[in-house]
């Protein structure tokens, strides 16, 4: 298996960079074969394990959520399932000035090309660089004909259909546009349209997105125009391709054009001619950054004469007549007013600080994560020291706040010359702030050094992990029960009266009957009417019966996050069968452990934990009042029914040459067998190809069946 298992919490903030981008490109590649050629590399639970290990990198590291990431998609990811378009012109990108220095030397080397003095001669256009995602539209005869995104440059996809639902694109040109047209721009997605969104998103209990872009590349990129559609995507005109005859010929003049046949076009555009001009703008543009109601991150000069523009022609992937003054990263100072502890499911108490409210780069900000004990101190994941001696972060101190590629706030750094006088390090909690039980650093069975997360002892007891564990379990990965999101979950647990509170899973599926017979009326309630609250027990019912593997992946136990539930399921079969089971491997030793330990893909860890939960009588006594309210189905029984090695458990071992390893797997999970990773008295075949050693010893050992991979084949051929 592709999947690094290594535990995340112990990655250094480099380590999680680099896997994040290496998962971000693992996963895009797999969307591609899946979607795009039909033709996975690798199984279900496979690609699973590798979302999920993304999702825990990124929950640990907030700051790090890439642009890209596969957990910023909106809707199924269906990378590839667009037909291709290959632009008639290629679609560019431009170079980058960091300063005004590097403002000068652009301006200076078009004069030097040029061979001219630098007189102020040549005028340049300024205007926003959106952070969108660039479109060629193409009209032919003045009607829409094709929408591509940028892709490659070379070759993008085809999105027309999608395109046609944003009304700011007109679908047809007016009379006196030439027969073939390109005009290219920016799509977008507004901030307030984007804010609404996520209002909404909260609002039904589901993850919100991280910006304005990924969002707008998401919804582009939907198979289903209505989705596109309701998102309300915008567009500004700034570039063209292939045109049968130039209309103007200027920059300015063919942005005058775009606009006249409809296009929005962004108004602080300009024309400029000296240096001095050119940066006033931009620092004008960036003062007026936080009031736009979209995102731009920097300010793109143009040559304006179109003449010059072909003559200065093109480096390999950018012209040498633009480029793109980016603004600084986004940071501000401001105070730490408080800092605050948050519980978690699993009882992480997450420190927070208060920050007194400052905009940073157009969002306002009053609270940045400080992640855990040692950031504060200033020691990051792998002990090394993050901050100069000193600058621990105190309440009452100046900090500097950073929200880098529009993500999570952080706090960068501590100004020590405005630190009150008298203010005193910050003491982390060694009690739970919720429940008041001792809130303990664990040792790392592994490396033996202190875990970096301080968590509550209190297990149920805690109030705090309570609800979110109540928040997990109706989570959309889990019992996704529409019409229970956050707010409404804190609200029946916060509830005092028995027809109405929730204070553990299972009190959800017996609301309805408390509701019946009492004289409170949920509907009668503020923010809940008749028909939602029809429609929220309808949901709840249609949850009575659920798949195995949400049900245990609801349960929340620690180290068990979709995949594993999902390995589980497919080893067990029952939950009668798998809770026997864990109850059995109790010990930590006999064949019930070894069986479990020899799933592939669960690891010791893992396995320890879910032996714990069950070794916990509060934790049995909640799973069974639930077992009395809902029925988990046995899994992928009826899929796999006259499988030949429905049950089996067999081992790869080897190079193969018929099949590569995941495929092996994959195609043998479909078939209801299990695929371990090790040879024991459990495996019903040892599969070996050439060079096979000592599992093939060990099976022999055993007098475990061993096949050739032709074998094999033959025998799952029925
Ligand atoms: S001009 C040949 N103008 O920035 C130059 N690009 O880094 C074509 N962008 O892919 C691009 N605002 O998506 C241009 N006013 C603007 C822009 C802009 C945003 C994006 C565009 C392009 C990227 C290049």
């Amino acid at each position: 298996m592709a999947v690094d298992t290594s535990p995340v919490e112990t990655l250094s903030e480099e380590q999680a960079k680099a896997e994040l981008q290496r998962l971000a490109a693992e996963i895009a590649h797999h969307d591609a074969l899946y979607h795009g050629k039909d033709q996975p590399e690798i199984s279900d639970a496979d690609y699973d394990a590798l979302k999920q290990r993304n999702d825990a990198i990124e929950a640990q590291f907030p700051q790090m959520v890439r642009t890209d990431s596969p957990s910023q998609r909106v809707g199924a990811a269906p990378a590839g399932i667009f037909a291709q378009v290959v632009h008639a012109r290629p679609m560019l990108s431009l170079d980058n000035a960091f300063s005004d220095e590097d403002v000068q030397d652009f301006v200076a080397s078009v004069y030097r090309f040029l061979g001219q003095m630098p007189d102020n001669s040549i005028a340049f256009t300024a205007e926003p660089k959106i952070d969108g995602l660039s479109m060629s539209l193409r009209y032919e005869n003045r009607k829409l004909v094709t929408a591509a995104t940028r892709g490659d440059g070379t070759t993008g996809e085809n999105v027309t259909a999608n395109i046609r639902t944003i009304r700011e694109i007109p679908e047809e040109l007016p009379a006196d546009a030439p027969d073939i047209v390109e005009v290219r721009g920016e799509v977008y997605m507004a901030k307030s349209d984007f804010m609404a969104l996520n209002a909404q998103m909260e609002a039904e209990g589901k993850q919100t997105y991280v910006n304005p872009r990924n969002t707008a590349s998401g919804s582009l990129r939907q198979l289903d125009p209505k989705v596109t559609a309701s998102r309300n995507l915008r567009f500004f005109a700034y570039a063209w391709g292939e045109i049968s005859q130039m209309p103007e010929d200027t920059q300015w003049g063919m942005v005058q054009v775009f606009k006249r046949w409809g296009f929005p076009v962004n108004p602080l555009t300009r024309r400029l001619s000296s240096v001095e001009e050119i940066i006033a703008h931009y620092s004008d543009i960036g003062l007026k950054r936080a009031d736009l109601d979209y995102d731009i991150d920097g300010v793109v000069y143009k040559v304006d004469r179109l003449d010059l523009q072909a003559r200065l022609g093109f480096r390999s992937r950018s012209p040498r007549w633009a480029t793109a003054h980016k603004f600084p990263a986004e940071q501000a100072f401001t105070t730490v007013e408080a800092i605050d502890i948050q519980v978690g499911r699993t009882g992480a108490l997450t420190p927070v600080a208060r920050l007194t409210p400052v905009t940073v780069g157009g969002v306002v900000v009053t609270n940045a994560t400080l992640h855990n004990a040692d950031y504060i101190e200033g020691i990051g994941n792998s002990g090394q020291r993050i901050r100069e001696d000193e600058h621990d972060i105190r309440i009452g101190d100046t900090v500097i706040v950073q929200r880098a590629g529009d993500v999570i706030p952080q706090v960068l750094d501590v100004v020590l010359e405005k630190r009150p006088e008298g203010a005193a390090k910050y003491v982390f909690p060694t009690k739970c702030p919720v429940c008041g039980s001792h809130a303990v650093r664990e040792k790392n069975e592994k490396t033996g050094k202190l875990d970096s997360v301080t968590r509550c002892t209190g297990g149920f007891v805690c109030r705090a992990q309570a609800v979110e564990h109540i928040k997990h379990f109706v989570s959309r990965n889990a019992f996704d029960i529409e019409g229970l999101g956050t707010k409404q979950v804190d609200f029946f647990f916060e509830s005092e009266d028995p027809a109405l509170m929730i204070r553990a899973a299972p009190d959800i599926f017996t609301l309805k009957v408390r509701q019946e017979q009492s004289l409170t009326k949920l509907e009668n309630i503020e923010g809940f009417g008749r028909v939602s609250v029809r429609k929220l027990f309808e949901a709840i019912d249609a949850r009575r019966e659920i798949a195995l593997n949400r049900f245990i992946f609801a349960l929340g136990i620690r180290h068990v996050g979709e995949t594993t539930a999902k390995l589980l399921a497919r080893s067990y079969g029952s939950y009668a069968a798998f809770s026997e089971a864990m109850q059995a491997a109790a010990p930590k030793f006999g064949d019930a452990w070894n069986d479990l330990n020899n799933i592939e893909g669960i690891g010791e860890v893992v396995a320890a934990s879910i032996v714990e939960f069950f070794k916990e009588p509060r934790n049995l006594e909640v799973v069974q009042r639930l077992l009395d309210e809902v029925r988990p189905l046995d899994a992928e029984a009826a899929l796999t029914t006259g499988s030949p090695v429905v049950g089996k458990t067999v081992v790869f071992t080897g190079s193969l040459e018929r099949f590569t390893r995941d495929e092996a797997k994959a195609r043998a999970e479909s078939l209801g067998a299990k695929v371990a990773g090790s040879v024991s008295k459990k495996t019903d075949y040892v599969v070996a190809g050439p060079g096979a050693g000592s599992k093939l010893d060990k099976a022999r050992e055993l007098g475990v069946q061993v096949m050739t991979e032709d074998e094999w084949l033959e025998l799952i051929a029925g």
